[in-house]
């Protein structure tokens, strides 16, 4: 068959090329065990990280479709196991499932974020309306800046609430975290801070938070004026495991946007070991063998990974991150609190003995540390933050006495001063919710109680 060449025939068949539709690669679903969904078919076009959109043909009504994104967390033998970001409901064995070319997560932030909340795939949940998206694409897993490449952390960053300011300094772009049990007052702690640090942007990331609790830190805690200047990112409990795990990077990529348009950003998440427990449930249902109380190896790899790219930046943003890790029962060895700690420059440890007594934020200041306390602080003020600790010091090794009425008054100068100093210096580490003390006046007010400086 001999066919007419002519350059008519060339662009009609080039005319018909574009009406081809693009081609689709479709795998289809196997199995569904637990949390995990199984995909068979062209694997080799999937890949670790990738999206896939398992196609639901028919539910209620005849014509709907609905598509259910999944993001691959492995492979085993001729299939790809992949997880849900929403409800499996629905989903039958058969199912289409399109292999999508792009990473599960990607979001491209703009300065119009400011004041709003979304959720872990960046999408807008507090029902005003579209988010107007930047020109930029921030993917979730992002990697961390090349430390060589790095800034050192800069000056003090003044985040208002006294007890951290003066005894605790913490610096721009360093990154702490804050150890409590449950009900301690972790929330309405990194509520304050956002309102009354003096970062540009404040990035609040809620882990598995209880559903109720959301409003309420929004409209009490954080209020009007601290919502103006923050993003919010929310998965509470009830969502799937990856949007939960998921919610951290998005408040990591949103923090960057941040950084990178030359901001100061004070990024938290609220908390760091729910993050560790969607990580450990993923791990688990993809195979991985469970090690320190049950959690499993890509847990420990992904808590640096994570808490990594927040610091300082190669320009001149940087990133201050405080990351809550919860401590139940007063287990400070939990493996993920003792991984975090590894990890992160500083401590701030909140206790609920202190709590009971009525004094908030409950923070330990002698069980607390910031590694960069010593370089950062102002040298002039340093005599004042010893001063100040020995005396917390001594009373605290004499309190059970104290309390019993074992100690007689007279026997030891110093343990007679730290009781005359105590009531004071208790009254300077508590710190209602709507008051703000800067770092100066916070020294200032030290030095009067205690002398020095
Ligand atoms: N600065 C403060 N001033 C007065 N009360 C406070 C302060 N901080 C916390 N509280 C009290 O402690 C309670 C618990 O605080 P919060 O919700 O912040 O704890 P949490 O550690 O976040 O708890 P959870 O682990 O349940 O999330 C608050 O409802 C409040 O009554
Ligand atoms: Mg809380």
């Amino acid at each position: 068959m001999t066919q007419e060449r002519g350059s008519g025939g060339l662009s009609a068949a080039l005319a018909a090329l574009s009406t081809v539709e693009t081609l689709e690669t479709f795998g289809r679903v196997t199995a569904i065990r637990g949390l995990l969904v199984e995909v068979a078919g062209p694997v080799s076009a999937m890949r670790l990280g990738g999206r896939i959109d398992v196609v639901v043909e028919g539910g209620g009504a005849a014509t709907s479709t609905a598509t259910v994104p999944c993001e691959v967390i492995g492979f085993a033998g001729d299939r790809a196991l992949a997880m849900p970001f929403g409800s499996l409901e629905g989903v039958r064995r058969g199912c289409p499932a399109l292999v999508r070319d792009e990473a599960a997560g990607a979001i491209r932030p703009s300065n119009a974020w400011l004041g709003r909340t979304v959720d872990a795939l960046g999408r807008p949940i507090d029902g005003l309306g579209p988010l107007a998206q930047g020109p930029a694409i921030y993917p979730l897993r992002a990697d961390p800046p090349p430390a060589h490449g790095r800034r050192r952390v800069g000056p003090p960053l003044d985040l208002g609430v006294r007890c951290i300011n003066t005894f605790l300094t913490m610096c721009r772009g360093q990154r702490m975290g804050i150890f409590a049990g449950s009900g301690v007052g972790k929330s309405v702690l990194l509520s304050m801070l956002a309102r009354y640090t003096a970062a540009d942007v404040a990035v609040i990331g809620l882990v598995g938070e209880r559903g109720r609790e959301v409003q309420e830190f929004l409209q009490d805690d954080l209020g009007a004026e601290g919502l103006a200047r923050s993003v919010v990112v929310v998965a509470t409990s009830d969502e799937p495991v990856l949007m939960r795990r998921n919610a951290a990077y998005v408040t990591l990529a949103i923090a960057e946007y941040f950084r990178d348009q030359g901001a100061q950003v004070l990024c938290m998440i609220d908390s760091i070991t729910r993050f560790a427990m969607a990580q450990r449930d993923i791990g688990l249902a993809g195979g991985e063998p469970p090690t320190a109380k049950g959690y499993t190896p890509t847990v420990f790899s992904e808590l640096p990974r994570l808490l990594e790219r927040a610091g300082p930046g190669v320009g001149e943003g940087a990133i201050s991150g405080l990351f809550t890790v919860l401590v139940e029962g007063d287990d400070h060895n939990e493996p993920v609190a003792d991984a975090v700690r590894g990890i992160l420059d500083g401590h701030i440890v909140m206790e609920r003995r202190i709590a009971e007594q009525g004094r908030y934020p409950a923070i330990n200041v002698l069980r607390s540390v910031s590694r960069t306390m010593p370089r950062s602080c102002d040298p002039a003020h340093l005599p004042t933050v010893r001063r100040a600790r020995k005396v917390l010091a001594t009373y605290s090794d004499m309190e059970e006495l104290i309390r019993l009425g074992a100690y007689r008054a007279g026997s030891s100068p110093e343990v007679d001063e730290a009781v005359a100093l105590m009531p004071d210096l208790t009254a300077f580490l508590g710190q209602g919710k709507e008051e703000a003390t800067s770092i100066g006046e916070g020294y200032a007010r030290l030095a009067a109680i205690v002398g020095g400086g």
